[in-house]
């Protein structure tokens, strides 16, 4: 019997990298899991990959207005929720002195804004017992150049988990945070470089890290599935660093 049989599990920015993996070691686990994200070629990917225990929904997390039929939809398809992996996000890369007005709204409003709304939409359908992990990163803790609008973002949003660790405990659900040095996920592709200076970028990085090498998304999945399970029932407000070392925090 897999450790999330007959658990209910929704992952937003589920069509790709760390967000896909999870979801298919989840279901590989027993688990329903609902996914979300806005391309909808990468949903149907993923639904013809990972099966019926699979629910692709197309939303866009930045879309305050769309929060309540989406839970709405999970109520029907899913009934409650055991696990939320709040994990899309976005990060592109420029000077502090040519970073724009449109970049650092865009990037607040699907790294912040939206996970924190779409959280208080989904309470409800929240169960006793149920465990939260927001999508951080190490950025945040590195004064990275060229990096300000995204780790300022995902300060933020570790900051805010901090502050529902505290407060959904009455309600006994589990608050946590995971903060990824550099994974090997299509993120790279879209952070506004070209194929070689991406290849340069990702290779720097791996580089980086005491270890060498960028992180896989199978190692993600397997400690966000460890941080999500019952075995974790006594950790909440905690910040899990997966960096290979590169911070060493
Ligand atoms: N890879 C790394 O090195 C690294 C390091 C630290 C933290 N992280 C964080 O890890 C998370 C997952 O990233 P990844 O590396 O797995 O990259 P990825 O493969 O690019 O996945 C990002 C996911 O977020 C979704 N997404 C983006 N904007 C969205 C929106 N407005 N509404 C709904 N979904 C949205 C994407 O789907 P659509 O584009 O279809 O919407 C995609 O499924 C992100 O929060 C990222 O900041 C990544």
């Amino acid at each position: 019997m897999g450790k999330f049989e007959n658990k209910k599990v929704l992952i937003t920015g589920g069509n790709s990298g760390m967000g896909f993996e999870s979801a298919r070691h989840f279901i590989r686990e027993g688990a329903k899991v609902a996914i979300t994200g806005r391309n909808l070629d990468g949903l149907k990917r993923a639904e013809s990959e990972l099966g019926p225990n699979l629910i692709a929904i197309q939303a866009d997390i930045s879309d305050l207005r769309g929060h309540a039929a989406l839970a709405n939809e999970l109520r029907e398809r899913l009934g409650q929720i055991d696990v939320l992996f709040l994990n899309a996000g976005v990060g592109t890369f420029a000077p502090f002195e040519q970073s724009t007005t449109e970049n650092f709204d865009q990037t607040f409003a699907i790294n912040v804004r939206g996970p924190f709304f779409l959280t208080q939409s989904l309470l409800p359908l929240l169960k006793e017992g149920s465990s939260i992990l927001f999508n951080a990163s190490i950025a945040a803790h590195l004064g990275m150049p060229t990096a300000s609008v995204y780790s300022g973002s995902k300060g933020a949003l570790k900051s805010i988990a901090r502050v529902l660790a505290e407060e959904l405990a009455v309600k006994k659900i589990r608050v946590n945070i995971l903060s990824p040095g550099p994974i090997d996920t299509p993120i790279f592709n879209r952070a506004g470089l070209d194929p070689k200076e991406t290849e340069n970028f990702k290779k720097q990085m791996a580089e980086s890290t005491p270890l060498k090498r960028l992180g896989t998304v199978q190692e993600i999945a397997a400690l966000v599935a460890f941080i999500s399970s019952p075995d974790a029932g006594f950790i909440t407000g905690s910040e899990f660093v997966i960096d290979g070392g590169m911070s060493k925090l």
